[in-house]
C-alpha cells in the first residue's frame, strides 16, 4: 500500500501506537525520507578527522556520506559518491586520503571539499557538455553543514531551522560533554564500538528513557556484581567504584526509579535526571572537583558539575550519557536492523581515574560485550519478532498517559512515576513530522 497522512497519523493514538510503525518496509522508507533525511542528523566528533585529508563515514538515512578535513583545517560533508560514474570514493570506515581524494575507478581526482582537482587525459572531454566548473562534476555535498562546539551535523534538506534551533535545549547534552573538562575540550578516544541491533530504531530511541525496565531488565546483571561486591568485601579487597554501574541495577530496584523524572522538548529531545552517586567523597573526585575550581572559579564549576542529567536523547539519532562522557547515535539500516556507534571521550585536564570511569562505563554498560547492554540488545530483538507477529497490533505506553503537566510546550513525567512519557511524546513528534504537521517538515533537498 501506498500511505496517506491520515492513515499514518492513525498510527499513533496519545498512548498507544500500531506494530506498522515498527515493522513495515513503506513506512521505514518514509521514516528515512522525512526524518532522518531532512532533519540535522549527527555526523561525528571534529577529534574524529584530526589532520588534513582525514575523513570518516556516516550514514544519513540511506545516503553513504563522508566527513573530510581540508588543508585548511575546515570540515566538510560529502555525498560518497563520484560524479564519474558513481563509485564510491570512500570504502574503509575511516582513514586518510592524502592531499585529495582519488577515485579507484578511473583515476578522478577531487579536492577535500569535493571540487573536482583533474582527470587523466582530459583532451577526450574537449567539445562535450563536461566542465569543471560546473557543480554537476563534483562531488556533491550535504546542502546543510553545521556544528555545535565541535559536534558536527548534516541535513539533506536545503532549508528548515538551523541546528541551534534544531538541538534547543538538548544542546546541554555537548556543553556538558566539554564543559566538564576541566581543559575545556573533549576529544573522542580511539574507534567506536559498531554493532548492528536487530530492531526498529524507535525501539532503541524508547528504550533510552524508559525507566521501568533497567530494574527488571538487568537486574540479573545487578544481583552478580553485587555478589562480587559482597566476596571481595569479605575479601578485604577495594571494591572499583565502576562496579557500582552495574549493582546499582539491583539497588535500585524496579520501583525505585520513580525518582527519576524525564523531559520531554518540543523537537522531541528527551532528558532523564541524574541517579548515579557521580561525586563521591574520594580522592579521585576531589582532585577533579579541585581542576574544575582552578579553571572555572567554584561558583561556574559548581553549575557545571551541578547539572541534573544522566542521559540526554537527541532526537532521532543521539543518545548522549555526559556525566559519563557517552554517546551513542544510531543509522538506521531496515525496518529490523539499526547500527549504532558507541563512542566515549576523554575530558582534558581531568584527572587520570575520571577517564578510567569513563572507560569503566563504557566497557561494562555500553559495550556490547556487557551483560547490560546484551540485556537490552536481546529485549529489542525479541520486541521486533513479536511486533512482526499477527499476535496483536498496538503497542502500549499507558503508563501514566495524560498525566504528565506541560510547561510553556515543555513535557515533566508526573511525579514520582515511571511514566512513559518519553515514548509517547517521541511518537507524537514522529507524527508531525511524518504527516508535514511537524516544526521542522522543511523542503526536501
Ligand atoms: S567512477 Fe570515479 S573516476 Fe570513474
Ligand atoms: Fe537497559
Amino acid at each position: 500500500m501506498s500511505w496517506s497522512d491520515e492513515e499514518i497519523a492513525a498510527l499513533v493514538e496519545p498512548d498507544r501506537v500500531h506494530r506498522k510503525a515498527y515493522v513495515d518496509q513503506e513506512i521505514f522508507d518514509l521514516e528515512m525520507e522525512r526524518i532522518f533525511e531532512r532533519l540535522w542528523i549527527y555526523i561525528g566528533h571534529e577529534s574524529q578527522v584530526k589532520n588534513p585529508g582525514d575523513y570518516y563515514l556516516a550514514r544519513v538515512g540511506r545516503q553513504p556520506m563522508l566527513m573530510t578535513r581540508d588543508k585548511d583545517g575546515q570540515i566538510h560533508v560529502l555525498y560518497n559518491r563520484c560524479p564519474h560514474r558513481g563509485t564510491q570514493l570512500c570504502s574503509a570506515r575511516k582513514g586518510n586520503t592524502g592531499s585529495s581524494i582519488r577515485c579507484s575507478y578511473h583515476a578522478w581526482l577531487f579536492e577535500l571539499d569535493g571540487r573536482i582537482k583533474s582527470i587523466p587525459a582530459v583532451e577526450g572531454y574537449e567539445g562535450t557538455a563536461f566542465n569543471m566548473d560546473d557543480p554537476a562534476f563534483h562531488v556533491r555535498k550535504a546542502p546543510r553543514v553545521d556544528n555545535y562546539r565541535g559536534f558536527w551535523f548534516a541535513s539533506l534538506a536545503k532549508d528548515g531551522p538551523d541546528l541551534e534551533t534544531h538541538l534547543g535545549e538538548s544542546k546541554t547534552a555537548f556543553d556538558q560533554l566539554i564543559d566538564r573538562a576541566p581543559g575545556g575540550e573533549t576529544e573522542v578516544v580511539g574507534d567506536c564500538f559498531h554493532m548492528v541491533q536487530q530492531s526498529n530504531w524507535k525501539v532503541f530511541l524508547e528504550n533510552q528513557l524508559d525507566v521501568s525496565h533497567p530494574g527488571a531488565t538487568h537486574e540479573s546483571t545487578g544481583a552478580a556484581a553485587q555478589t562480587v561486591e559482597r566476596d571481595m568485601k569479605k575479601a578485604g579487597e577495594p571494591v572499583p567504584m565502576e562496579y557500582g554501574f552495574l549493582s546499582d541495577f539491583k539497588r535500585i530496584g524496579i520501583d525505585g526509579w520513580v525518582k527519576f523524572g524525564t523531559v520531554g522538548y518540543p523537537q522531541g529531545h528527551c532528558v532523564l535526571e541524574g541517579y548515579m552517586g557521580l561525586r563521591p567523597d574520594d580522592p579521585d573526585t576531589n582532585e577533579y572537583v579541585r581542576r574544575m575550581y582552578a579553571a572555572y572559579g567554584e561558583k561556574r564549576a559548581e553549575e557545571i558539575l551541578g547539572v541534573n542529567l544522566h542521559h540526554v536523547l537527541v532526537y532521532p539519532c543521539n543518545s548522549v550519557q555526559p556525566p559519563l562522557q557517552q554517546l551513542r547515535t544510531i543509522r538506521p539500516i531496515a525496518p529490523n536492523r539499526t547500527l549504532s556507534e558507541i563512542w566515549h571521550f576523554r575530558l582534558k585536564d581531568a584527572p587520570e581515574a575520571i577517564y578510567r570511569r569513563a572507560l569503566g562505563y563504557y566497557y561494562l554498560v555500553n559495550s556490547p560485550s556487557t551483560m547490560v547492554n546484551a540485556d537490552d540488545l536481546f529485549n529489542w530483538w525479541k520486541v521486533q519478532l513479536g511486533l512482526a507477529s499477527d499476535g496483536g497490533d498496538w503497542v502500549s505506553f499507558h503508563r501514566n498517559a495524560g498525566q504528565d503537566p506541560m510547561v510553556d510546550g515543555v513535557l515533566r513525567s508526573v511525579p514520582d512515576s515511571m511514566s512513559e512519557m518519553p515514548l509517547r511524546h517521541m511518537m507524537q513528534v514522529w507524527k508531525g513530522l511524518m504527516t508535514g504537521n511537524g516544526s521542522e517538515a522543511g523542503s526536501h533537498g
